[in-house]
């Protein structure tokens, strides 16, 4: 049986040998900003076509991983749909053409791979006559093999939009009248399971402008895509890509874990598989579980896979045990994957615990509006909006379910639910934002001038009052705005007849907004704005080395451990980065590697430049933000460059002192470390060391011996607690008996009663379980005096007497009262004598009930 890998091998090798450079799988992630994710194996080579880059080589093969989600609810429904797949292509920038691109395929597919050629049949363009010709002719197939099919079919691309596209010719395969639809003419052209679409030869000869136009492309060429899993489906005989190689081991791993039976019901199964590898690829390539762009279509995926779970009885997370199995299955060919599967596992885990809960309530009331339907099956966008918008539940999944049920659900109801929520959310926030108009004193564009500046002269813009507050737009501003974590400048704008103390600078649209308080008037457009220069300084301080740390995390924990949010403060700084588990006993390491820079007192250069040059140098960039075509890029040489927009000192040495003084959790996957810098980190190292100077003193012990004392104080103090222990027990065994002895037979009952000034009153309430489990006729009354007047009344099981009633009663005799239940009540009360008086009101009322 061909294995997977060999067919991976084979497809290789046979291109390698006709002149192709074997280039490997590029990240799921692409580098073109217009696709979300690589769909094709022809995405990495894009450029090479339109000639924007020139083609390193003029042939390329390669297996290239893709993921898709078109087809999304028919993934695990059909025999041949994923989400993630590996596509095996054969390229020819401005190199060979149709007819070897033909050949070629047919040769490996017929005569290496020996597919069965009276199961193949063949599509071409309807205008494309070259590529009949070839297949009549030189291939020598027979015309009722050959399909002409119109562009929906036959013309591919571009990927993105834009770019390299031209028409195709499809290879299919016959899976056999097993798998026929109801159509009589079923054929290729059919999305039924019967003719598969094994391999897709396309012939990219336009260049497809943005606004839709075309062009002759540059290097007109070839780009091939076969299905991988459809491949190996029809190389091992299976009726289903499912059951092959690629598969089947997760499946079983479900049949273990869920303890059902794949054949009674597949599709749980198919989806669970498919997604698994979906999510273990995509996280390895860096993709998070998030409610934006790919993490988004990451959590839809991970949802799905979820609900197949539910079906098939899974109540508790079990897709992150999965991980391991696809790792073993696709480890060796993409090694990327066993770098960090941990870390892919506790993602996935904490989605999953995540997700679990809104599931299952919001598949209950699904069940709850199908049945309220069962009749005209008919839901209405209303009720859809509300699940979505109470409990969270999403809407492709209500859709799926409802469709899979035979249910309609008003979809266009829906959207316009969601689109009145947004406009009224946003509604919200431009009152909460807005509510004063600005005054205009001056046309004009804002500059920022504070890179190089902390002192202007300069006019006012605009201006506004808000409560007592102001708010000033200058025209050059040395205030840099809060972005980037780096938080905003303050100091003092002074006009003629005013003086404003500036608290926080932040970006209102395009402009850096001054607001603090004025004393004054705001009479003439002219002033002069000084940043806290102290202040900046402390701040460039924490940014500056907050890149050395990120260069310290990428170097000692790992390259995947990369910005995930920070805050920059002046003398402070907090990160958050990826990592999987807690790096405390790196944190040394890291102090080191970040203090050292700080001694080499490295040069800070900035400069700008465009966002390919930025990326080619290897500039780290956080793709959640926007750039645009001009950069800044922020490099301490040897150590680090980013793009950043924030200030930063000159040189590393300026940072003076840094130390981290905690690092923690933030959510799964994201660990937090706040450290101090500069000033601020020597005022916390002096703090540190007044407090140890302070417990010195109190254990009479001095900081060089401290370690030792406190060690004996432990030792001392475990010891006493051992021996308390032992006492307490011998004490209350000692006031067990003391009490079986005094007890007084009162009416029917055995009264117990005691009073005391070295128990409290949870060592009472040990006693008063002890005394109720060895008599079950038992009441007592137990007063601590040790802390106030506390009490305790209780009961054995028999006693038919009510505590609570009984408390009632001593009421006015304690001047408090208790709660509890009926055979068990605490309380306490503010004359400490009083419980002598109800110690017979007690008694007296036992004798008569
Ligand atoms: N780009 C084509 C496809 O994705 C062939 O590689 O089908």
């Amino acid at each position: 049986m061909w294995e997977h890998k060999e067919i991976r091998e084979t497809f290789i090798k046979f291109f390698v040998e006709r002149g192709h450079k074997y280039v490997r799988s590029s990240s799921l992630i692409p580098k073109d900003p217009s696709l979300l994710f690589t769909i094709a194996g022809m995405v990495q080579f894009k450029p090479y076509w339109s000639g924007i880059v020139e083609p390193p080589f003029p042939r390329a093969t390669s297996v290239q991983k893709c993921l898709r989600v078109n087809d999304l609810e028919n993934v695990g429904k059909t025999i041949r749909h994923n989400t993630f797949f590996e596509m095996l292509g054969n390229f020819s920038f401005g190199d060979y053409f149709k007819r070897e691109a033909i050949k070629w395929a047919w040769e490996l597919i017929t005569e290496v791979y020996k597919i069965d050629k009276g199961r193949l049949s063949v599509s071409v363009y309807e205008e494309d006559e070259e590529a009949y010709n070839i297949w009549r002719d030189e291939v020598g197939l027979p015309e009722d093999k050959i399909y002409r099919l119109g562009a929906d079919s036959n013309f591919w691309g571009p990927a993105g939009g834009a770019g390299a596209c031209g028409p195709s010719s499809e290879i299919f395969y016959d899976m056999g009248e097993k798998f026929k639809c109801e159509r009589e003419d079923c054929g290729p052209d059919c999305d039924c399971d019967r003719f598969i679409e094994v391999w897709n030869i396309v012939f990219p000869q336009y260049n497809q402008l943005r606004d839709g136009t075309r062009e002759p492309l540059k290097n007109r060429g070839i780009d091939t895509g076969m299905g991988m899993e459809r491949l190996t489906m029809v190389l091992q005989k299976k009726d289903s890509i499912f059951t092959t190689d690629l598969f089947y081991p997760i499946i079983t791993a479900v049949e273990e874990l869920s303890g059902g039976r794949y054949e009674t019901n597949p599709i749980p199964f198919n989806i669970i598989a498919d997604h698994i590898r979906a999510l273990t690829f995509a996280i390895s390539d860096g993709v998070i579980p998030s409610n934006e762009e790919r993490g988004y279509v990451l959590r839809r995926i991970l949802r799905r896979a979820l609900r197949a779970g539910n079906e098939i009885g899974f109540e508790e997370p079990f897709l992150y045990k999965l991980v391991g199995v696809v790792v073993d299955i696709m480890g060796d060919v993409y090694p990327e994957i066993k770098e960090k599967p941990d870390f892919v596992s506790v993602i996935i885990k904490a989605e999953e615990e995540r997700f679990l809960k809104t599931l299952s309530s919001g598949l209950s009331i699904i069940k709850e509006i199908m049945d309220k339907h069962s009749e005209d099956r008919k839901v209405s966008g209303a009720e859809a909006f509300k699940l979505y918008d109470t409990y969270g539940f999403p809407f492709d999944m209500t859709k799926e379910i409802l469709k899979e049920k035979g249910y309609d659900v008003d979809e266009e109801e829906f959207h316009l639910l969601l689109e009145k929520r947004r406009e009224e959310s946003r509604e919200y926030q431009k009152f909460q934002h807005d509510t004063a108009e600005f005054n205009i004193m001056k046309e004009g564009e804002q500059v920022f001038v504070g890179y190089d500046t902390l002192e202007v002269e300069t006019e006012i813009l605009m201006w506004r009052k808000r409560g007592d507050i102001f708010e000033l737009i200058l025209e050059k501003t040395p205030f840099y705005a809060e972005s980037g974590g780096q938080v905003g400048d303050r100091g003092i704008i002074e006009g003629r007849d005013f003086k404003m103390e500036v608290m926080d600078t932040v970006y209102s649209g395009p402009y850096r907004v001054c607001s603090g308080k004025i004393k004054g008037e705001i009479r003439d457009r002219r002033v002069v704005a000084k940043v806290d220069r102290e202040r900046r300084k402390e701040t460039e301080r924490a940014h500056t080395a907050t890149h050395l740390l990120h260069a310290a995390l990428r170097k000692l924990v790992g390259e995947y451990a990369k910005q995930q949010g920070s805050l920059v403060e002046p003398g402070r700084l907090r990160f958050d980065f990826n990592a999987f588990s807690s790096v405390k006993d790196k944190i040394r390491d890291i102090e080191e590697y970040v203090y050292e820079n700080i001694l080499k007192d490295i040069e800070v250069e900035k400069f700008y430049t465009s966002l390919k040059e930025a990326i080619s140098m290897g500039a780290i960039a956080l793709f959640e933000e926007e750039y645009g075509d001009r950069v800044r890029v922020v490099k301490i040489d040897g150590v680090s460059m980013e793009l950043c927009g924030g200030t930063h000192l000159d040189r590393t040495g300026e940072i003076g002192f840094f130390k981290i003084v905690s690092e923690s959790a933030v959510s799964s996957g994201v660990r937090r470390i706040e450290a101090l810098v500069g000033k601020r980190a020597q005022r916390y190292i002096e703090e540190r060391e007044e407090t140890m100077a302070h417990i010195s003193t109190l254990i009479h012990s001095s900081p060089e011996k401290l370690k030792e004392d406190i060690k004996d104080i432990m030792e001392r103090l475990s010891l006493l607690e051992k021996r308390v222990s032992l006492l307490s027990r011998e004490i209350r065994n000692f006031y067990f008996e003391m009490l079986k002895n005094t007890r007084e037979t009162i009416g029917n009952y055995n009264f117990y009663s005691l009073n005391t000034s070295i128990l409290d009153i949870e060592y009472l309430r040990e006693l008063s379980d002890k005394i109720r489990e060895f008599d079950k006729n038992s009441v007592g009354f137990f007063v601590s005096l040790m802390d106030g007047m506390k009490f305790i009344l209780f009961r054995g099981e028999s006693v038919p007497v009510n505590m609570k009633k009984l408390t009632e009663i001593i009421r006015g005799d304690i001047k408090g009262g208790g709660g509890g239940r009926d055979d068990f009540v605490q309380g306490g009360g503010k004359d400490r004598e009083g419980w002598q008086k109800a110690l017979r009101r007690i008694k007296d009322y036992l004798k008569t009930h």
